[in-house]
């Protein structure tokens, strides 16, 4: 196995009085997909949120290339390679595509004395970029972000993300928005992102997403991590109990999907 790009050591994190995170150890490679799995609450969105610069540990610490770093900001961790999609919003509705893929490093061409936004190069480059991922239905650069569907801006954020090098990419909930075939297409893309070699963080509340694309998973229950194994070592229904806090859930799915099946897809009435 390859030498961990990034790793968590023994990190905390507390919001004041809250602890959310207790002692995570963790590590990602390149050419994987980690799989960061738990309830709603559990610390997953606060993990990569240190991952990425947005917040600081309590305690513990954070490497690269087995190296200690601190990121105090994004742009810290944007800087090292490390780009991430977050859970809520991150792009911008009302820039156009070409905008979004460059904002911050737009390119320039001269203009008289001046040098000026290249729209046109900008344009391209974006559109190639998405496309090479298999959007092809994005010819145009200058339609607006907001325009997009939600598969459609996944690609782009990714399709950005190694254009400009990345070389770990952290996707909160990618796929929690859409619908079968658009989650499809992004599970694809994050296959395509690990076979060019980057190390990918992928948190899903699905199962069947995580074990599509997971080569290790990382479980964490209230702060802390209940559960680490890679691909093979558990089966369908361990981690869906493991996912939902630990509870027995994997029997009581199998239960509303029999009943489902027996009456013409209708889920059973409370307390059936
Ligand atoms: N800035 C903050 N201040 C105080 N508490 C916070 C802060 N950010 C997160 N928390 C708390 O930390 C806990 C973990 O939140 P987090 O968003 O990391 O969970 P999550 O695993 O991403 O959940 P979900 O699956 O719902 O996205 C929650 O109880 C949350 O209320
Ligand atoms: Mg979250």
């Amino acid at each position: 196995m390859s030498a961990p790009i990034l790793a968590l050591r023994g990190v905390s994190k507390s919001f004041g009085p809250i602890d959310v995170l207790h002692d995570i150890t963790l590590e990602v490679r390149a050419g994987e997909v980690l799989c960061l799995l738990g309830d709603n609450g559990a610390g997953k969105s606060t993990l990569i949120k240190i991952l990425s610069g947005v917040h600081q540990p309590t305690s513990g610490t954070i490497e690269m290339d087995g190296r200690t770093v601190t990121f105090d900001t994004p742009r810290a961790a944007a800087d090292r390679g490390i780009a991430t999609v977050h859970q809520f919003g991150g792009t911008f509705p009302l820039m156009s595509i070409g905008r979004s893929f460059f904002v911050g490093a737009e390119p320039t061409k001269r203009w008289g004395p001046l040098r000026i936004y290249d729209r046109r190069t900008a344009n391209e480059i974006a559109v190639k970029a998405v496309r090479d991922f298999g959007i092809t239905r994005i010819d145009d650069g200058d339609r607006l972000v907001g325009g997009l569907s939600g598969g459609e801006r996944q690609a782009l954020a990714i399709a950005r993300a190694l254009h400009f090098g990345a070389r770990v990419l952290i996707l909160d909930e990618p796929t929690a928005a859409l619908g079968v075939k658009q989650a499809t297409h992004v599970l694809r893309i994050v296959n395509e992102a690990k076979r060019r070699g980057l190390a990918v963080i992928f948190i899903t509340h699905q199962v069947m997403h995580a074990m599509s694309v997971g080569d290790h998973f990382t479980v964490l229950i209230r702060g802390a991590v209940a559960a680490d194994f890679r691909k093979g070592e558990k089966t369908r229904e361990e981690i869906t109990d493991l996912m939902a806090g630990g509870a027995s859930m994997a029997s009581l799915e199998a239960e509303i999907e029999g009943y489902m099946a027996s009456h013409e897809g209708h889920p059973p009435p409370p307390h059936a």
